[in-house]
């Protein structure tokens, strides 16, 4: 039986993973540690706390004291570090924040484990995970062969810098201290649970509201896109499976460009409103209630600062090593994921309100809404 500490259980992954493990691992003991920043959202785990499948504490991965107590009342040996500022373009509105999270916090967090974990049985049986990005390698020429475990560093964005910044600390505190840690840098998760800032739940929520949906640049930049159920499994499989001291790559092997994808979210959207003509009454404001297709609310803008171009993960060594590979098809996935949003409207909208609609409002003032 493992004692797992969550950091970032309120958000995106975090939440979905807290969902997976106490579906897999029900005798576990899962405890959340999250400051539920505009980003958290206790709804998104509310059902596991109700339950009894999940203690939830609001914190700070930077509160050491806070997480003192934390580790040694609950008697962690699993730490899965998903607490972040994860957002790309606030990390260049606002790069401090990201510094203080994603860099300073995880050193406190690394700290906190060591100081608990400071006896030879304490260290043989815990496990930290840190959860990274792909986009600490940065950006990839057309046909050049993925990102390995062995590619350079070259973050582009503050996000990126920082992340890439935490994953040298996770390292040092393994070599330096023995701290017992893997990681894992991930490619683009979707799937439920995903906060509305990010590209394709933004664009599902402006088509059911009649927004445009907003292309930075020619939109041909790529992504490698992953469910996050696959996401879960995989640090499911490196908590289980891995050595100490490893790093992980964990890609969807997907290529499309942004626009490609945006206009296949946009066929599944009119093909559910064909499929059900309740959903025009629903969202009236919708391209699709007007009988226009949601393809022409894609509208071009300016390009995001230090946009890389292309990311794609080669996952040869989980693949090999781990017998790990994501099952989720990209065209399944994509209308697993339309179809949760239609059915989870109140989720949405009350994560969307306050801090995130005044957000968007400076964020896409120039855009044609
Ligand atoms: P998210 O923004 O949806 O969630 C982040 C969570 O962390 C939120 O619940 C927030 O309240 C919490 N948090 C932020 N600062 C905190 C702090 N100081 N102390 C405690 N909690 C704090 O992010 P996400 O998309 O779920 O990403 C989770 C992790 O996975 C991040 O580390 C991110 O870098 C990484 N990642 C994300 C993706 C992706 O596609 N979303 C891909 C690869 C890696
Ligand atoms: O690669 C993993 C990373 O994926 C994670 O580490 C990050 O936490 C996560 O946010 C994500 O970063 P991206 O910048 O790739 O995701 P985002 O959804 O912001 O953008 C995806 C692509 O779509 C990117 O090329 C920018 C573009 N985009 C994004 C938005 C929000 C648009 O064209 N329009 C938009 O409105």
């Amino acid at each position: 039986m493992r004692r797992l500490l969550v950091t970032g259980g309120a958000g995106f992954i975090g939440a979905n993973f807290c969902h997976y493990w106490a579906a897999g691992h029900p005798s576990d003991r899962l405890v959340v540690l999250d400051a539920l920043t505009y980003a958290g959202n206790l709804a998104s785990i509310a059902q596991l706390e109700t339950r009894g499948a999940l203690r939830f504490v609001r914190g700070d991965i930077g509160d050491g004291a806070l997480l003192g107590t934390l580790l040694k009342e609950e008697r962690i040996d699993t730490i899965v570090n998903f607490a972040a500022e994860s957002h790309v373009d606030r990390s260049i509105e606002d790069p401090a924040s990201f510094l203080k999270t994603n860099v300073l916090g995880t050193q406190v967090l690394l700290e906190a484990a060591r100081a608990a974990w400071n006896t030879p049985a304490a260290l043989a049986s815990g496990r930290f995970h840190h959860v990274s990005t792909d986009e600490v390698y940065g950006s990839l020429e057309h046909g050049a062969a993925g990102f390995t475990e062995n590619t350079p560093f070259a973050p582009n964005s503050p996000y990126a810098a920082s992340k890439a910044s935490a994953d040298h600390l996770v390292r040092a505190y393994n070599r330096t201290y023995g701290l017992p840690s893997t990681i894992s840098n991930c490619s683009n998760n979707y799937g439920p649970y995903q906060f509305p800032e990010k590209l394709l739940p933004l664009c599902i929520l402006n088509m059911l509201e009649g927004r445009a949906l907003p292309i930075y640049g020619d939109g041909l930049q790529i992504r490698d896109w992953l469910h996050v159920s696959d996401h879960c499994r995989a640090i499911e499989v490196i908590l289980q499976d891995s050595p100490v001291g490893e790093t992980w790559n964990v890609g969807g092997s997907t290529q499309d460009p942004n626009i490609a994808i945006v206009g296949t979210v946009c066929d599944l959207v009119d093909a559910a409103f064909a499929a059900e003509p309740r959903l025009a009454t629903r969202f009236p404001h919708s391209a699709a209630a007007a009988g226009k297709p949601s393809r022409s609310l894609m509208q071009h803008v300016r390009d995001r600062p230090g946009h890389d171009r292309r990311y794609a993960v080669d996952s040869g060594k989980i693949r090999q090593r781990l017998k790990f590979s994501a099952t989720t098809d990209l065209a399944a996935g994509l209308a697993d994921t339309v179809r949760w949003y239609l059915a989870n409207e109140s989720w949405w909208r009350s994560v969307a309100s306050g801090e995130y609609r005044q957000w968007y409002a400076r964020q896409y003032a120039s855009a044609r809404d």
